[in-house]
């Protein structure tokens, strides 16, 4: 068959062991999953409350242009509902600016590391890839401007970018945004934002009002808790929104999505309660990391990068059989760290008691 050549020997994305592969592979009960970067919140009671009394018609499509969650998403962040791209998940939506801009003979710059699936979409699109190395965790957005040229179709930010959970500083945002030329796209992913904390941040919506080339994805995967649902969105100027709206899949998100990613959003008091637990979480991370001296990253995410001074498989395999997933940083570029998704103060308290019997029995600490 007539495959595209960038496919040989690609691979579908590893989303990590799951909970009931790693129940059966070492006869454990309980698993605590600190890998997908979910929230051990779960969702809002009344997301749950709503999928008690569910009753819907099956046999009928969704509505396709989502119109109900449009109206309250367009609400929530201040812009109008022709602003608004639904996907199946925010991984619909690179997919879908993929799909519409990459093509061989283009260019597309991003952050290494940071989230995979930019490249792998646009490898499969055969546009070149220009990968920029992190520069201390974050963007090297100065390095980010050099390898534009005329050809660059794309451009990915990640804030706070996965893995290493490290904001974008706003002036230097400001300042990319106006030097990037105005027929190359800016892909702001801001996938944690619901979880930002750092005073200096300013919304981002307010870049759309005067930028045409900026989109602006965000999910409710993460702090709402419904990654299981997917949706995500994103927002930016009506042209840039009417001429992507194409490309994505008819009935994209199902009924059920739509109606649980309504009423999420309305409980804003349970984000915020999620935002205020992940920060004192993040605290018991990085006094960890203070006490012995490992290298932790500045997460503004739910997630925290941390150092391990051993071998990260070795650190995985071995958290593994005392029932914790998380992500070994050999698989996202970032070798001798761990990603690992900031948990309940139990849960935290747990890992890291777990966290220093592997270290210790590594040789790490004495
Ligand atoms: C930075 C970033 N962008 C996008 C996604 C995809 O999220 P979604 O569940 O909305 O597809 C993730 C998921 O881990 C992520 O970390």
């Amino acid at each position: 068959m007539k495959w595209k050549n960038q496919l040989t020997g690609m691979k579908p994305y590893q989303p990590g062991r799951s909970v009931g592969e790693v129940k059966k592979m070492f006869g454990l009960s309980e698993i605590v999953k600190l890998a997908s970067n979910e929230n051990p919140y779960g969702t809002s009671p009344k997301v749950r409350e709503f999928l008690e009394n569910l009753s819907i018609d099956h046999a009928i499509y969704p509505d396709g242009y989502a119109s109900n969650l449009r109206q309250e998403v367009a609400l929530s962040v201040g812009v109008n509902e022709n602003q608004l791209l639904f996907g199946n998940g925010s991984d619909e939506i690179i997919m879908i600016i993929s799909r519409a801009l990459l093509q061989p003979g283009v260019n597309t710059v991003m952050a290494t590391p940071s989230f995979s699936q930019y490249s792998h979409n646009a490898i499969i699109e055969g546009a070149e890839v220009r990968e920029v190395q992190l520069k201390n965790g974050s963007h090297d957005l100065q390095e980010m401007l050099r390898q534009i040229d005329g050809n660059t179709a794309v451009v990915w930010l990640c804030s706070p970018n996965n893995p290493t959970g490290t904001l974008i500083e706003q002036t230097e945002l400001e300042d990319f945004v106006q030097k990037v030329p105005k027929d190359v796209l800016i892909v702001l992913d801001e996938a944690y934002f619901e979880y930002i904390n750092d005073p200096t941040y300013r919304n981002s919506i307010e870049f759309i009002k005067n930028h045409e080339n900026i989109i602006i994805m965000r999910t409710f995967s993460k702090a709402y808790g419904l990654a299981g649902f997917r949706v995500g969105y994103a927002i930016a100027q009506e042209e840039l929104i009417f001429r992507l709206d194409p490309v994505r899949a008819p009935f994209n998100n199902t009924v059920i999505s739509q109606a649980v990613a309504s009423i999420a959003l309305q409980d804003t008091s349970f984000i915020e309660d999620c935002r205020i637990e992940n920060e004192k979480g993040k605290k018991q991370y990085e006094e960890f990391a203070k006490e012995h001296s490992l290298h932790i990253y500045p997460s503004q995410g739910n997630f925290v990068l941390l150092e391990v001074k051993s071998d990260s498989d070795a650190v995985f395999e071995e958290l593994m059989k005392k029932g914790y997933i998380i992500r070994s940083g050999n698989a996202l570029g970032t070798p001798g760290y761990i990603r690992v998704t900031i948990g309940t103060k139990q849960q935290n308290e747990d890992f890291l008691q777990k966290l220093s019997e592997v270290l210790t029995q590594l040789g790490v600490f004495a």
